[in-house]
């Protein structure tokens, strides 16, 4: 596997290098972004990996300083994976000056859900990845479903600037009980990640209530949100959407997905299943 820390370098090795595709990540991967990985390798000819954690989609008080680090392990798994190239910028590179243009996504796609709890993020996000598109000028690009909002981002961004990629998403990879996999399981205590499956417990159980049919969904957001707070986290939401532009359903809407965030002690964990 080639590591380039330089845009340059990256460039200068995606000239002639057929059909790529691109998997942008934060680093400290797990099996999730492994499997995004072997994914890509079905769509290209080369498979370009992406580490740089990302200030811009950060709050100030948030995890950017504590995100874990872990770039040897992270290029071992990248290397076993049959990955072709890894870009890992440093900010410098990233960011030469301060970056004064934004990618701007709308607030009725950016404002709501997780973008109501962490305003700026998804603009932090859509500006990295519109530089990583530019960067290594993909064919496809892979992002998890665990994200779901951040996939649509992408996806709708992608698709109004007319961006020549296709945009795939993968599916989430859990733990045996049901924990989504992430890089902030690792902030949970032993006792949290015990509590952690509930999250999925929580959105199975909601998800089996609307195949059902009858529910009230306000309601059924309600309990959930409310079996949560008595197992001693503190919930951002729980809400059913529509699949494709995560607006509120109406009661004959098919195509739908319920997401959640929750906090358990100081770690956020976010969560979606669809319908
Ligand atoms: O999902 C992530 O890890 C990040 O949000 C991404 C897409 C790499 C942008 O920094």
């Amino acid at each position: 596997m080639y590591i380039h820390e330089t845009i340059a370098g990256l460039r200068a090795a995606r000239r002639g290098a057929g059909r790529v595709a691109l998997v942008p990540t934060m680093g400290n991967l797990h099996a999730g972004h492994i499997a995004l990985m072997t994914q890509a390798r079905d769509h290209a000819d080369q498979v370009v990996a992406t580490i740089f954690v990302n200030r811009l989609q950060f709050r100030p008080g948030e995890d950017f300083e504590k995100y874990p680090r872990t770039f040897e392990e992270d290029c071992a798994k990248l290397e076993a994976a049959g990955v072709d190239h890894l870009f890992a910028p440093d900010e410098a590179q990233m960011y030469p000056q301060p970056q004064t243009y934004h990618v701007e996504p709308p607030p009725e796609q950016a404002g709501v859900l997780d973008g109501e709890f962490r305003p700026g993020h998804f603009r932090g996000v859509a500006t990295v990845v519109m530089k990583l598109f530019q960067i290594a000028q993909p064919d496809v690009a892979l992002f998890g479903k665990k994200d779901y909002q951040q996939l649509m981002v992408i996806r709708n961004m992608a698709r109004e600037f007319n961006l020549p990629i296709e945009i795939l998403g993968g599916e989430t990879v859990r733990a045996a009980d049901g924990l989504a996999l992430s890089s902030r399981n690792g902030y949970l205590s032993a006792t949290e990640r015990a509590e952690a499956p509930r999250l999925y417990r929580v959105l199975t159980e909601l998800a089996a209530e609307v195949r059902k049919g009858g529910g009230n969904y306000p309601e059924l957001e309600a309990k959930a949100m409310n079996i949560l707070s008595l197992n001693g986290w503190a919930p951002d939401y729980v809400a059913l959407r529509k699949k494709l532009d995560l607006q509120c359903p109406s009661a004959h809407d098919s195509g739908l997905v319920v997401l959640a965030a929750a906090r358990l002690g100081s770690t956020r964990l976010i969560d979606n299943l669809e319908v």
